[in-house]
Formats: structure tokens, C-alpha cells, sequence
């Protein structure tokens, strides 16, 4: 082997190895990007709490009730105009995709505007998308109290002809069948990569 050839392959090896760690790199930063590894450290661990809200069919519902159950927690309302409905949208095609497995779940929709979200308005609004998905609403400072331990961001803000709109944080958290925490992730992942998220802990028994 002449002193080139071998120069040519350390150098190519180099690259191959040097491309690896750079693959390796971009995929690590994706992940970071992902809204999911940001909360999933130990920050996120006191995410979530006790909470008593009213279900749609107008029942007082706490955290015991979901006992048992993984639990898809967003954070919502009715009267938004994008954001909401492709979330819900996202988790009902989570729920199809997950079939019969679905059963250890409990989709939860809790709403940031319990002045116009009345247990009926939020109980037909999520059977529109699947009707797995419980509403929540509950009086102003039920809902705030359940907020404050999701530290879930909510802002009415004036909207044309009076009426207003709530800014909303837009994250679907994961918590396992102890109502403790497990993974967040952004609304605007699909079904599908939300199964993906969901389904190691379905078969995991905590
Ligand atoms: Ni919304």
C-alpha cells in the first residue's frame, strides 16, 4: 500500500466516522427541537395534579376518577378558531390507530373558557371528533387551579364584535395511570406519532 493509498483511506474512514457523528448530531438536535424532550426532563416530573372539574354530563370528575388509566391531557376551547380542532383532530385519529388499545386511555379535553364551554357546549363540541374524548369544563377557578399545574398558559384577548378569543398554550401531555407525568408533545404531532409516543407505556405497567 503506498503512502497515498493509505493516506486516502485513513481519510476516508475519518470522513465516514466524522459523518456518522455528524448524522448522529443532526438527529440528537432534531430530537431536541421535538416540544416532547424539553418538558421530558426533570422539570416536567410536577407536572400535573389533583384536580376536580364537571364532565360534560354535568358530573363532578377528580383525577381519582381517571385512576387506572393513561391520560391524553389538552388544554383547549371550543370557540377556537385552528389550533384546537387539529389537536383533537390528532388525538381522535391517535385513538383509531390505537384500536382496542385504546381502552387504556382517557382522552381529556379541559377547557380555558368555562364562561362559554357549559358542560353541554363542551360535551357535543368533542363528540364531533371522537366520543372517547371527555370535556371538562368547571368554574373559573377550578379551571385556573388545574391550569397553574399543567402551567398551562390561557389569555382572553379582545376579538372583533365584542367577542374575544383565549391565547392557549397548545401541548397534549402524557401522564401514566398514577396521574403522574410522562411526556408532553405538540398538538400538531399526528395520530400516528402520537401512538408511537403512547404505545411502549400502554404495555409498560406503571
Ligand atoms: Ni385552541
Amino acid at each position: 500500500m503506498t503512502a497515498i493509498r493509505r493516506l486516502l483511506l485513513v481519510t476516508s474512514a475519518a470522513a465516514l466516522i466524522l459523518g456518522g457523528g455528524m448524522l448522529a448530531a443532526v438527529l440528537i438536535e432534531r430530537e431536541n427541537i421535538h416540544p416532547a424532550t424539553a418538558a421530558n426532563s426533570a422539570a416536567g416530573a410536577s407536572l400535573g395534579g389533583p384536580f376536580t372539574l364537571i364532565r360534560s354530563d354535568g358530573k363532578t370528575v377528580t383525577d381519582q376518577t381517571y385512576r387506572g388509566k393513561l391520560l391524553l391531557v389538552y388544554f383547549g376551547y371550543t370557540y377556537c378558531p385552528d389550533v384546537c380542532p387539529t389537536t383533537l383532530n390528532n388525538v381522535a385519529q391517535a385513538l383509531i390507530q390505537l384500536g382496542p388499545e385504546a381502552k387504556a386511555v382517557a382522552p381529556l379535553f379541559i377547557t380555558v373558557d368555562p364562561k362559554r364551554d357549559t358542560p353541554q357546549v363542551i360535551g357535543s363540541y368533542v363528540k364531533a371528533f371522537d366520543r372517547r374524548i371527555v370535556g371538562l369544563t368547571g368554574s373559573e377557578a377550578q379551571i385556573a387551579a388545574v391550569a397553574k399545574e399543567y402551567r398551562v398558559y390561557y389569555q382572553p384577548t379582545p376579538a372583533q364584535g365584542g367577542d374575544y378569543l383565549v391565547d392557549h398554550s397548545s401541548l397534549v401531555y402524557l401522564m401514566d395511570r398514577n396521574g403522574k407525568f410522562l411526556k408532553v408533545f405538540s398538538g400538531g404531532l399526528s395520530g400516528i406519532e402520537m401512538v408511537d409516543t403512547i404505545k411502549p407505556f400502554i404495555a409498560s405497567a406503571s
